[in-house]
């Protein structure tokens, strides 16, 4: 089947490589030319592990293309994605711009029957909003379904190829029939529900997985205070089917492009509505909470304050295997440890660190070791794969003190105290 896939980002580009993948023609337009000419010169803009394979792929099958011509890649599509950004606007609620004109281009290009899918996270009603909008541009038949994504950076080719679900809403039985064709090569659930429910369905999802890591580092603070110990409390709990052992992981608390601002979505949704959400608001604070706590734990140990300390923070990225530091609880520890009067060093495999965009400074490192030169303590924030191997004797040694701060609960809690450290980890004391 030949399908249009509207925003060449994340969502939009691992989409439209992975339905390329699996036999569809699949054009990605986008309105910015120069993104457009560097895919199609085989440039992925975007930090995704086995990405670029799949890409390469399909262009060489000549089934996945790129343009910035909406119209001629619509010629023959029956199926139409929307997968553009929906940004949080400073006031926490979601910038509809990008979702608006896609849809009114859509509309304009359209001249037959369309099936047009809203991929974004976007807020209950816009399915309904978007069809507003098209209707208002064209006379055409169509239908506007949502079909939300549940994508992990990271691991968004394995959860697109393999998914746990398919959720459909839409009330219009041609158009299931369509996407259950679209879908076909994806041997999971599909959830055929109502427009609203499917959108609501995105939001609570990754609400209920932001709540159980807020679960978890609340009862992470109860261990530190009583001598128990959080991973064995998460083995313990996870391993009950009813709980599962997923996200129970405790630590800096989440961040990265959809937790934050999901819940905070779901939170202003019922601030707007009126309706009492203590769970969504608990999650939030919790999650500050847990940054929090273990900048205090830390300054314990240098008797109330770090002050001149200086300080050395393996990992910028909000969690290992991206480069992506949007709401990174790394970050945001780092600005609590400046706050504090630190002196901050960080280092990352790959993501960087932008002052003017994240409004305080922090001096970058080399390695792991570097960062180490004279630092008062050491701080896991992100789990990278390569700090597994890290000479922590040869770490310590550069060291002007000796307090490792774990994160993540990431080492070998024997490796740190034979390397000589004083150690901390979340959700121990
Ligand atoms: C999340 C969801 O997991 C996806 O299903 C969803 O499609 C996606 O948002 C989205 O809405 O697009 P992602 O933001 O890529 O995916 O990252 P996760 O792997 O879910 O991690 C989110 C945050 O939670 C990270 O900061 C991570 O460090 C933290 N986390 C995760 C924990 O602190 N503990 C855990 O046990 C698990």
């Amino acid at each position: 089947m030949k399908l249009v896939v509207v925003g060449t980002g994340y969502v939009g580009l691992v989409s439209g490589a992975c339905l390329a993948d699996v036999g569809h023609t699949v054009i990605c337009v986008d309105v910015d030319a120069l993104k457009i000419e560097k895919l199609k010169s085989g440039v992925i803009p975007i930090f995704e592990p086995g990405l670029e394979e799949v890409v390469q792929r399909g262009v060489e099958s000549g089934r996945f293309l790129f343009t910035t011509n909406l119209k001629e890649a619509m010629e023959g599509a029956q199926v139409i994605l929307i997968a553009v950004g929906t940004p949080s606007t400073e006031d926490g609620s979601v910038n509809m711009a990008y979702v608006e004109s896609a849809a009114r281009d859509i509309g304009r290009a359209m001249t037959e029957y369309t099936v047009v899918i809203d991929k974004s996270t976007v807020p209950v009603g816009t399915t309904e909003w978007v069809h507003s909008i098209i209707r208002h541009e064209t006379s055409c038949d169509f239908d506007v379904v949502s079909v939300p994504e549940f994508l992990r950076e990271g691991h968004a080719i394995q959860d697109f190829m393999k998914p746990h679900r398919i959720v459909i809403g839409t009330h219009s039985t041609k158009a299931i029939n369509i996407l259950l064709e679209v879908f076909s090569a994806f041997q999971c659930p599909k959830v055929i529900m109502d427009e609203r429910s499917a959108e609501l369905t995105k939001y609570a999802a990754n609400s209920f997985l932001a709540m159980k890591i807020g679960f978890i580092n609340e009862i992470a603070s109860l261990c530190e205070r009583l001598g128990a110990d959080v991973d064995q409390v998460a083995k313990g709990i996870g391993l009950d089917p009813r709980i599962g052992a997923d996200f129970l992981r405790a630590g800096l608390g989440w961040g990265g492009s959809c937790f934050p601002k999901d819940v905070r979505a779901l939170k202003n949704l019922g601030d707007g509505l009126g309706v009492s959400l203590p769970i969504i608001n608990a999650s939030l604070d919790m999650n500050t909470m847990s940054r929090q706590r273990v900048v205090d734990r830390l300054v314990s140990l240098f008797d109330g304050t770090i002050e001149g300390k200086k300080i050395a923070v393996l990992g910028i990225a909000f969690k290992p295997n991206t480069d992506d530091t949007r709401e990174s609880a790394a970050i945001a520890l780092m600005q609590i440890l400046k706050e504090k009067g630190a002196d901050v060093y960080a280092y990352d495999p790959i993501a960087e660190f932008h002052s003017a965009y994240h409004g305080f400074d922090v001096k970058i490192g080399e390695s792991p070791y570097h960062i180490a030169q004279d630092a008062h303590a050491i701080i896991l924030a992100t789990e990278w794969h390569e700090f597994t191997d890290l000479d922590l004797t040869r770490i310590k040694q550069f060291m002007a003190d000796d307090v490792m701060v774990d994160a993540r609960n990431f080492f070998d809690p024997v490796r740190v105290k034979e390397a000589g450290f004083r150690y901390l980890r979340v959700g121990n004391k």
